[in-house]
């Protein structure tokens, strides 16, 4: 897939992703809208990319088909930024370029507005023309691996303001953020109706991928000013972060590390697959 093929699938997406937010009958000021809001506004998308790449290799004729799936992850993943952003979280004023829900309402209102998504991540599963078994294992993998996260969010702010040794650190970020990636990948991979060898495979390409995206997330956190990375930055201070484990310099190199980790694992892929996920990460392997 070249880069503006995906980009037009991406911007397809975009438009069903804005159109797929309806409105919950309530008399509430403003609820309806603060659900939608996080979601509407932006995001890198780069889950449902990662499983475009795959439906686009193996069944390119289900992409559409797909969205609704990748629809899910992308809210999943929503509720877990606005609630990441809470107060008691991490405590975060800005997202996405935008005020985040707890300050531009209230905390109630970011507090339910991510229960919602996460509940409705799972019924848009149910809504997709996908068979039943597929639907079921859609949602086994979301669910289970959403639960992950949590996990990883709690060890995350727990362990706040004490420093943990490397692999503890690891298996935080695997938690936290590499199983999701993991499972976008996985998702296409159960749509596509892939063998468990490959699947298995996927997986774990979607583990590195995702610790590769959390140390490139630090560093960011690191380097970046907050107008360009649209979220506060320099605040992973408390935090059990790569830069703050292994030092700026050394974070760099694992990161680095990770690239050519990754570039290699792409090569043991099908052809049109390792294509399509270079096209995708070139955009992401320089911070
Ligand atoms: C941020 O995720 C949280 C992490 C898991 C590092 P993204 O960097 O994908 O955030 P958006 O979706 O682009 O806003
Ligand atoms: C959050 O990690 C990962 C989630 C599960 C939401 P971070 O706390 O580092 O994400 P940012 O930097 O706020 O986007
Ligand atoms: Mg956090
Ligand atoms: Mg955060
Ligand atoms: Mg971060």
């Amino acid at each position: 897939m070249t880069t503006s093929k995906l980009d037009t699938i991406l911007l397809d997406f975009e438009s069903f992703l804005q159109s797929h937010t309806p409105e919950a009958q309530s008399f509430h000021p403003h609820f309806q809208k603060a659900i939608w809001e996080m979601v509407k506004n932006g995001g890198k998308r780069f889950r449902p990319a990662l499983m475009f790449c795959v439906i686009d290799a193996y069944v390119p004729n289900l992409l559409h088909h797909a969205f609704l799936p990748a629809l899910s992850i992308e809210i999943l993943h929503t509720f877990s930024l606005i609630h990441d952003d809470l107060p008691s979280i991490d405590n975060a004023s800005l997202r996405r370029n935008h005020p985040t829900l707890h300050i531009k309402y209230d905390e109630v209102t970011a507090i339910l507005s991510g229960d919602f998504l996460n509940s409705y991540a799972f019924y848009l599963i149910t809504q997709s023309s996908f068979d039943p078994k597929i639907q079921s294992s859609l949602i086994s993998t979301l669910s289970f691996n959403a639960c992950q996260m949590i996990i990883g969010e709690a060890l995350d702010c727990y362990f706040e303001n004490q420093t943990l040794n490397f692999e503890k650190l690891q298996k935080i970020h695997i938690l936290k953020t590499a199983k999701l990636i993991a499972s976008s990948l996985k998702m296409g991979g159960i749509i596509a109706n892939l063998s468990k060898q490959e699947n298995d495979k996927l997986w774990d390409l979607g583990i590195i991928l995702g610790l590769f995206f959390q140390i490139r997330d630090d560093l960011i956190d690191a380097t970046y000013t907050q107008e360009k990375a649209g979220k506060p930055t320099q605040s992973d201070e408390i935090k059990n972060s790569y830069v703050n484990l292994l030092g700026l310099q050394n974070a760099q190199k694992e990161l680095e590390n990770q690239i050519h980790q990754i570039q290699s694992m792409l090569h043991t892929l099908d052809e049109k697959l390792a294509n399509n996920l270079l096209s995708l990460l070139k955009g992401y392997f320089n911070v």
